[in-house]
């Protein structure tokens, strides 16, 4: 199976030396455990390969404030963005007045960047946004089929508990999940990484400890 490494150090090698390519990974957990440092540090590990990298955001955050909170992490690379190696996509307004174009504008951006690897950051506001209309189900469904069409390695971020993973959709229709949660224990917070699932790959399980520093997202194998 094509792998492509995934930029983390210690995450490759509880994968089998990466994440299948293609594939669609989701990376769930609550705020603030390190979903975004982990799926942008990839895009920009995979540009130092010569990849070509897509970042799309919708409302939650918006796009520069991210590129903001990112740039103090020495992974991020401003000559590589000038360079339009990775690109940032703020979907937020078009998909407040329009949310049944979401998929639409996804898929234009795709085609118009064909990225080697795409994080989409996060989820979680564009299932809300289609929840009331009952279109989320369809939504999902042809956007996880257009991606995975695509010959790309596809990042979902999700913000989601433990609980919340057994009944959602994303988990059944992903290739890959990947957890990342920060349980008090003995008083001291302390934060994980756990691969539940990734399909052609025999993978370390349990929840691993990791750590983040301006370095980005790290994986310390073998320590609890
Ligand atoms: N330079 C740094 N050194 C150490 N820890 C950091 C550093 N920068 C960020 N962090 C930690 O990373 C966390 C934020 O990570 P990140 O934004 O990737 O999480 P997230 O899961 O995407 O959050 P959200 O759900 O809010 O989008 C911070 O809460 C902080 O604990
Ligand atoms: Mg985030």
């Amino acid at each position: 199976m094509a792998r492509k490494t995934t930029g983390i150090p210690g995450l490759d090698s509880m994968l089998q030396n990466g994440f299948p390519f293609p594939s669609a990974v989701l990376i769930a957990g609550e705020p603030g455990t390190g979903k975004t440092t982990l799926a942008v540090q990839s895009l920009f590990h995979g540009a130092k390969e010569g990849e070509k990298g897509l970042y799309i955001t919708a409302i939650s955050e918006p796009q520069w404030l991210v590129q903001k909170f990112l740039s103090s992490f020495s992974f991020y690379n401003q000559e590589v963005v000038e360079k339009g190696m990775i690109d940032f996509i703020d979907l937020g307004p078009t998909i407040v007045k329009n949310p049944s174009d979401m998929l639409d504008i996804i898929k234009k951006k795709i085609e118009q960047c064909q990225p080697d690897r795409i994080v989409i950051d996060p989820i979680t506001p564009m299932i809300d946004l289609l929840q009331w209309r009952g279109e989320t189900r369809e939504f999902m469904h042809e956007l996880f089929a257009y991606l995975k069409a695509f010959n790309s390695l596809v990042l979902i971020t999700s913000e989601m508990s433990y609980d919340d993973i057994s009944h959602s959709q994303e988990s059944y229709m992903v290739d890959g999940v990947i957890v990342l949660s920060y349980p008090e224990e003995e008083k001291v917070r302390r934060k994980f990484l756990e691969v539940l699932k990734m399909r052609g790959t025999k993978h370390t399980t349990g929840r691993q400890l990791i750590d983040i520093t301006d370095e980005g997202l790290a994986v310390q194998a073998g320590l609890r």
